[in-house]
């Protein structure tokens, strides 16, 4: 699995952060951006699909 975050449309609510901070940095606009290239371990899959559903923007997609 493998997440992208769209810069466009974070508005830095950080609840992507929140649940999920192996997979997200915060930069200093607040705006999020995955760690790496985005590839999600698969223990960490569920927090990612959980970051997804929470994010209010729609921010975060699944591209693999
Ligand atoms: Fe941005 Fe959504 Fe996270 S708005 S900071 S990607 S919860």
């Amino acid at each position: 699995m493998k997440i992208r975050v769209d810069q466009d449309k974070c508005q830095g609510h950080a609840r992507c952060y929140g649940l999920a901070p192996e997979l997200f940095d915060i930069d200093d606009y607040g705006t999020s951006s995955v760690v790496g290239d985005g590839t999600v371990p698969p223990e960490l899959e569920e927090r990612a699909l959980l970051a997804i559903a929470n994010c209010p923007e729609y921010a975060i997609e699944e591209v693999d």
